[in-house]
């Protein structure tokens, strides 16, 4: 379970930036970009997902295991608006963005960071091995982080 944790964390970190480098670079792609930040959304989803796991264990070394899990959500949440470059819409490809991502990318930008500060929160209760904050910390991020932009920029 150890190796498991920490294999996961690395390759989650690595994706995250070789995915944040790639959306940087090709900016104005939009296919591209489409298919890299369904592939960083769907490696979030699954970060989320080892961390459930590891705080319904409530078992204080899963917890402390994934803490780096988290730490790579919150630097997720930084390549997020790299992203969705300008074009990158329904015309582009497949997607569920909403047109509201290019019409306010102010916006856009602070639900990503609300996402990033509340995935830090959670990496602190993780190191903590605190459970319950980790558990209230992981219904915020899940709430206001990922659900509050899909909430406004996603289509259902
Ligand atoms: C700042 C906005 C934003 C944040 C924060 C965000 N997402 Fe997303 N997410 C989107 C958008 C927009 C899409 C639709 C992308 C598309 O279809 O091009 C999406 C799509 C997804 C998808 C579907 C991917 C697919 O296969 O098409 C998953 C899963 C997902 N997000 C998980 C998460 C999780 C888990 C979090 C939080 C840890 C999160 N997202 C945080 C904006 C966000």
């Amino acid at each position: 379970m150890r190796i498991f944790g920490t294999a996961f964390s690395a390759l989650a970190l690595g994706t995250v930036m070789a995915l944040s480098a790639v959306g940087t670079s090709m900016a104005g792609e939009g296919g591209d970009a489409i298919t890299e930040r369904r592939a960083l959304m769907r490696l979030q989803g699954a970060a989320a997902g080892a961390i459930k796991a590891a705080i319904d264990s409530k078992d204080a070394a899963r917890l402390k295991q994934v803490e780096g899990a988290a730490r790579a959500l919150a630097f997720s949440s930084r390549a997020i608006p790299t992203l969705f470059p300008k074009g990158s819409d329904a015309k582009a490809g497949e997607t569920k963005a909403l047109d509201k991502i290019w019409a306010d990318p102010t916006g856009f930008k602070k639900s990503a960071d609300t996402m990033g500060t509340l995935a830090t929160a959670l990496a602190d209760a993780l190191k903590n091995s605190d459970a319950a904050k980790a558990m209230a910390a992981f219904g915020a991020l899940g709430k206001d982080g990922c659900g509050g932009c899909h909430g406004a920029y996603r289509r259902d």
